[in-house]
């Protein structure tokens, strides 16, 4: 198209773009992807969510949810059509209040066709109507979606989305959400942020929760069940909601004992990563047998599990500073996984050194120790594991060693200089590991290649660190 030669004609310009069918000119479908080479089909593209509105009715006994989710996103390319990320059965899909035509496609594809194509830049209100029975699907050959004896839990990580609300479920395109959920009257629903209110008619309770800082799909969960709810306000100012199983049994009390120190644990980690980015904090502890623990924004999820063995505020701290290093500041790419897990890894190493109960230093010791030469744990490779590795220990522990190498390199004061000025600088943001050196580089004033790649990239135990501590 010569646009140039002819835009001083504007009339005939005008007149001739218009004779032009917009499917013949540059409309085409949004890729079933947004490009993360971990997960080809993870998230999609053509367009950019802000804000989701769940609004939902869950029964416990039958594990059937229903309801609608409205999506506010404004598209990023000519689109013939789109895909949301979503496993439920859907019933009605309206785009800016036209009925659009929809199919399911791949393992978690809906591909949605307006009935116009969509330009470039327009503002679109995408209306999902849909039910099911979540426990009943998967994807890949697996679900997510924990029912408990009371009611169910979305927690998971990279996948929790899917069984529960349509998104474009990548960490690359945060939003801020409203989750509103009906369930039986007595029975409570956890989610991220702030309880705006809760309704009963008709035998339902209506819960309505809002978080307004931009939060991640995955980060986005859902709690229904039989739950203790319990407020405060750390010293610090932040406003902390924990809810606990009431059939937490023998657990119930180390779970109480470690998540109930929420709001003392969010003000120490704010004097190294800087003001609480979020407008509340807290956790939940589901009646579960789930194994693991999850960052889920401003409300962790935790497993009882966890508090088996007695209290452990070092779970909580890990998936406090999780709010900072993987929330706030989140990943670019699922490769760049050891911004979250190094970092909150060794928050629990600093948790450590402050109870007195080994330093940084010994811990990095210890670790680097206890892996010989030829353990496969040195084989992974924390800055860029790979999806099978993702949340392998190496990710973690070499993750955290990594970071006690950086600050032997550069010392303390840049290094707390880094640890409190990332957060600052990628503020409800993406951020990658190499933006991560470079940054580290510029506060340091250090060259840090060949560091980086030794702790993060090698596939290889790296020579002794110089820095060890006196054997005892
Ligand atoms: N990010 C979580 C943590 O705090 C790990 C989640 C791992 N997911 C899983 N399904 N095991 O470390
Ligand atoms: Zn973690």
């Amino acid at each position: 198209m010569h646009r140039r030669i002819l835009a001083p004609c504007a009339l005939a310009a005008a007149s001739l773009l218009l004779a032009i069918p917009a499917s013949a000119a540059s409309f085409a479908p949004g890729a079933p992807g947004i490009g993360d080479p971990y997960y080809p089909y993870y998230g999609n593209g053509g367009y950019d969510v802000s804000h989701y509105d769940v609004r939902l009715q869950y029964r416990p006994a039958t594990d059937e949810l229903e309801g609608t989710t409205t999506i506010l996103a404004k598209t990023t390319q000519d689109l013939s059509s789109f895909d949301l990320d979503f496993l439920l059965d859907v019933s009605e899909v309206r785009v800016n209040g036209t009925k659009a035509a929809f199919t399911a496609s791949g393992e978690h594809e809906l591909v949605v066709t307006p009935k116009k194509p969509l330009a470039e830049g327009t503002s679109i209100t995408v209306v999902v109507r849909y039910g099911g029975v979540p426990s009943t699907k998967s994807a890949y050959g697996f679900s997510t979606w924990h029912r408990t004896p009371d009611g169910a839990v979305a927690a998971d990580e990279p996948e929790a989305a899917w069984w529960w609300y349509p998104s474009n479920d990548h960490p690359l395109d945060k939003a801020t959400y409203d989750v509103s959920v009906a369930v039986p009257d007595g029975i409570q629903v956890i989610s991220n942020g702030t309880l705006q209110s809760t309704s009963s008619q008709l035998g339902w309770t209506r819960w309505n929760w809002r978080e307004n800082k931009p939060q991640a799909t995955y980060l986005t969960t859902l709690a229904v069940g039989r739950f203790d709810i319990t407020t405060g306000t750390s010293e610090g100012g932040i406003p902390v909601v924990n809810a606990y199983s009431k059939d937490l049994g023998e657990n119930d009390g180390a779970a109480r004992a470690s998540v109930e120190r929420t709001g003392e644990l969010v003000d120490w980690l704010s004097e190294y990563f800087g003001p609480y980015p979020f407008g509340s904090a807290g956790g939940y502890v589901p009646d579960t047998t789930t194994g693991y623990a999850l960052e889920t924004q401003t409300r962790v999820f935790y497993s009882p599990r966890q508090f088996a063995r007695g209290s452990n505020t070092s779970v909580v701290v890990h998936e406090l500073a999780h709010q900072w290093y993987g929330d706030s500041v989140s990943v670019k790419g699922w490769k760049d996984i050891w911004l979250n897990e190094g970092f909150a890894s060794y928050a629990q190493w600093l948790w450590s050194e402050h109870e007195g109960e080994g330093t940084a230093q010994e811990l990095a010791d210890y670790v680097y120790d206890s892996h010989p030469a030829d353990d496969p744990f040195w084989t992974v490779a924390p800055g860029d594991p790979g999806p099978d590795n993702q949340f392998d220990a190496a990710v973690y522990d070499r993750g955290a060693l990594a970071l006690q190498a950086l600050r032997n390199e550069i010392g303390d004061d840049a290094f707390f200089a880094v640890l409190k000025g990332w957060p600052k600088k990628h503020a409800y943001g993406n951020a990658s590991v190499a933006d991560f050196q470079r940054y580290a580089e510029q506060v340091s004033g250090k060259p840090l290649a060949a560091l980086f790649d030794t702790w993060l990239f090698e596939p290889v135990k790296p020579a002794a660190p110089a820095a060890r501590t006196a054997s005892v």
